[in-house]
């Protein structure tokens, strides 16, 4: 039987990849975004695809894409946001702006579709994308760090809480990957080239990257998967280290 997944943020950058590689893979797929145009366009791209058009914050609207796509065997809670400022300079605006979406969407969407999953007895796969800010937190951007945080916290509580029910949880933390909103950062070609250099993997992520995890965590081969946070960064959080001096001599290295 066709599976079904509903990817969130679907519309632009690693959202549009997971959705490509779902349809490739035999979904069919629920498009959804708050940015119709672009939904449309990536729906009508794919073989098997509903654009869904609904802010993943939004209850009424998330229930009633749900009602228009049935409830799916796998939701990727992806749409996210991040505004640059430090923090004192940080809006409430801002501050809730980043929480609503990052955190409250996978909370309402997950809620959503887990309550459909448990009431029709149906087992599932959901995963949410974190981001290693969640891990360790990026300087100047305001309440994203923190969301990530909590969002990987979410991913265990849903896990933990929808076990039983057969709906397995996880998380993936994508490091510094070249698209979506990163393309703005990384169009600066001296910042590019350092971030490549300090990744131990030394090239920067791809949206391919973070989809290929995506589909894995859904797949059956990850049947006994859940609660976890996919770290898919090549290596960046593990460098926390790696710039601190130790003496040459110490370190048993030529001088
Ligand atoms: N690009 C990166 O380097 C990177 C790194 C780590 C984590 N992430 C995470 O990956 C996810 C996707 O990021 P991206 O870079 O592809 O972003 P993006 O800006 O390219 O795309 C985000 C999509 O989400 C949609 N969206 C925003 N608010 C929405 C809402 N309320 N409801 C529904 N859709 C909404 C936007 O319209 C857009 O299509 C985010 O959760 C982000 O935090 C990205």
């Amino acid at each position: 039987m066709t599976k079904s997944i509903i990817v969130t943020g679907a519309g632009h950058g690693i959202g549009a990849e997971i959705a490509r590689q779902a349809a490739a893979a035999g979904y069919r797929v629920g498009a959804l975004d708050i940015n119709g145009e672009a939904v449309e366009q990536i729906a009508q791209s794919l073989p098997d695809a509903v654009p869904l058009v609904a802010s993943s914050t939004d209850s009424s609207a998330v229930e009633a894409a749900l009602d228009a796509f049935g409830t799916p065997d796998a939701l990727v809670n992806n749409a996210g946001i991040v505004r640059f400022t430090p923090l004192v300079d940080h809006s409430e605006d801002d501050w809730r702006a980043v929480v609503d979406v990052n955190l409250t969407g996978p909370f309402v969407c997950g809620r959503a579709v887990a309550r459909r999953m448990i009431a029709e007895g149906r087992q599932g796969s959901i995963v949410n994308i974190a981001s290693i800010n969640g891990i360790a937190p990026g300087p100047n951007s305001g309440a994203y760090s923190p969301t990530k945080a909590a969002v990987i916290q979410l991913t265990r509580q849903m896990a933990i809480e929808w076990g039983a029910a057969g709906i397995r949880v996880n998380s993936v933390a994508p490091g510094i990957i070249d698209d979506g909103m990163s393309a703005p950062v990384l169009a600066d070609p001296e910042v590019r080239a350092t971030r490549s250099a300090r990744t131990p993997s030394r090239r920067l992520g791809t949206a391919d990257d973070i989809a290929k995890a995506v589909m894995w965590l859904c797949s059956e081969d990850a049947e006994y998967v859940n609660g976890h946070n996919l770290v898919v960064d090549g290596g960046v959080v593990s460098t926390v280290l790696a710039g601190m001096p130790r003496p040459a001599s110490i370190d048993g290295i030529d001088e």
